[in-house]
């Protein structure tokens, strides 16, 4: 969480020029550090993403290197030790058998899939200390490996909306607090909002994917839930946005708050960082940014490999998105920073 509140642009103040002024007086010392500190990170701003597949044991994802794919109990067991840490959120995201994929997608609305079945079992355990959100898209479980129905080569936005509808109610059904969409077609905040309400879930909140970029970045991701190889050569550049927009990613937000989104998510996260302040400066809402996969992969890689401190960059990596003004990080760090920290 982030209390700070953005102020109206005053003039810089005025400093008395050197030797009067030394900024350097009050970095002298841990004490004075410290006590001058802007930002600061606790569990309380993680968001611990889990993959989990239906079986059980764990299965390393080679291209996540200390990321392993959970089996179910495995994954409840995960839920209990986030308890544990203070870590007040996970996100399910399933590797869905294959035979299970389709090109309708329809697993996606199957209300004994996978992550609905996980989800009761992590409710049943841990109940309300920890909340659950599930990611709204259809990739997991399409063959082409999509976020959205495609008809004649195109991602159909308006009837995958529907399809998206189903999905949330059945995932809210099975008991998450957090309905995730991150399949960025247009006008699905405010259908899902409705197809939630009317299912009686209208305490389920929407954590919107408001800004989500067509990324490489993302590479990893696919690989533990399976979807890379679906989709093959294809990309995702007609529905997500090019790394070019900036204001595009304000549009994105605007409409998605107008719509009913509870908070709002920037993704990727670290090339990202102007997206997250400006985001929060506009906007004021609770405001999060997903570090993904292939960040993730990149300063873990480099740990494994000597040439980085992997918990140095990691908690300078997790602060700097404090200090752009996100309330929290989604991030594959979440465990190990949770356990470095108060
Ligand atoms: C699916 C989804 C993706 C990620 C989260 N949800 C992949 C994509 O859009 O292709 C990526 C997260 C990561 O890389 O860690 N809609």
């Amino acid at each position: 969480p982030q209390s700070s509140v953005t102020l109206p642009a005053v003039p810089f103040p005025p400093r008395a020029p050197f030797p009067a002024t030394r900024l350097r007086r009050v970095r002298a010392h841990d004490w004075t550090r410290r006590l001058t500190r802007e930002n600061s990170l606790s569990a309380s701003d993680l968001i611990w993403p889990l993959f989990v597949f239906d079986g059980s044991g764990s299965q390393p994802v080679a291209s996540l290197p200390g990321v392993s794919r959970l089996g179910i109990r495995e994954a409840v067991a995960a839920a209990r030790r986030a308890v544990d840490l203070g870590i007040p959120a996970i996100a399910l995201f399933p590797a869905t058998d294959p035979s299970r994929k389709s090109d309708d997608a329809r697993e996606a609305f199957n209300p004994d899939n996978l992550v609905c079945r996980v989800t009761r079992e992590i409710k049943d355990a841990v109940g309300d200390a920890v909340g659950v959100i599930l990611d709204v898209a259809l990739d997991p479980y399409s063959s082409h490996g999509q976020d959205g129905l495609v008809r004649d080569g195109r991602v159909i936005n308006d009837e995958t909306i529907d399809v998206l509808c189903q999905q949330s109610v059945v995932q809210a059904d099975a008991g998450c607090d957090v309905i995730a969409p991150s399949d960025m077609m247009d006008g699905r905040i405010g259908r899902i909002r409705s197809a939630l309400d009317a299912a009686g879930h209208g305490d389920t909140q929407i954590m919107s994917y408001a800004a989500k970029y067509a990324s490489a970045f993302y590479g990893p991701f696919r690989d533990a839930v399976g979807s890379a190889s679906n989709l093959g050569a294809a990309d995702k550049k007609t529905y997500q946005q090019s790394p070019s927009q900036s204001d595009e990613a304000i549009h994105e937000v605007a409409l998605d708050l107008s719509e009913g989104a509870d908070s709002v998510m920037v993704k990727p996260g670290m090339p990202y960082l102007d997206i997250v302040a400006r985001v929060k400066q506009t906007f004021g809402v609770p405001t999060f940014a997903y570090q993904v996969s292939g960040e993730y992969a990149m300063l873990q890689a480099a740990g494994d490999a000597g040439y980085l401190d992997r918990d140095a960059v990691m908690m300078e990596s997790l602060l700097a998105f404090k200090r752009a003004g996100a309330d929290g990080i989604l991030t594959y760090f979440a465990e190990a920073a949770a356990e470095r920290l108060p």
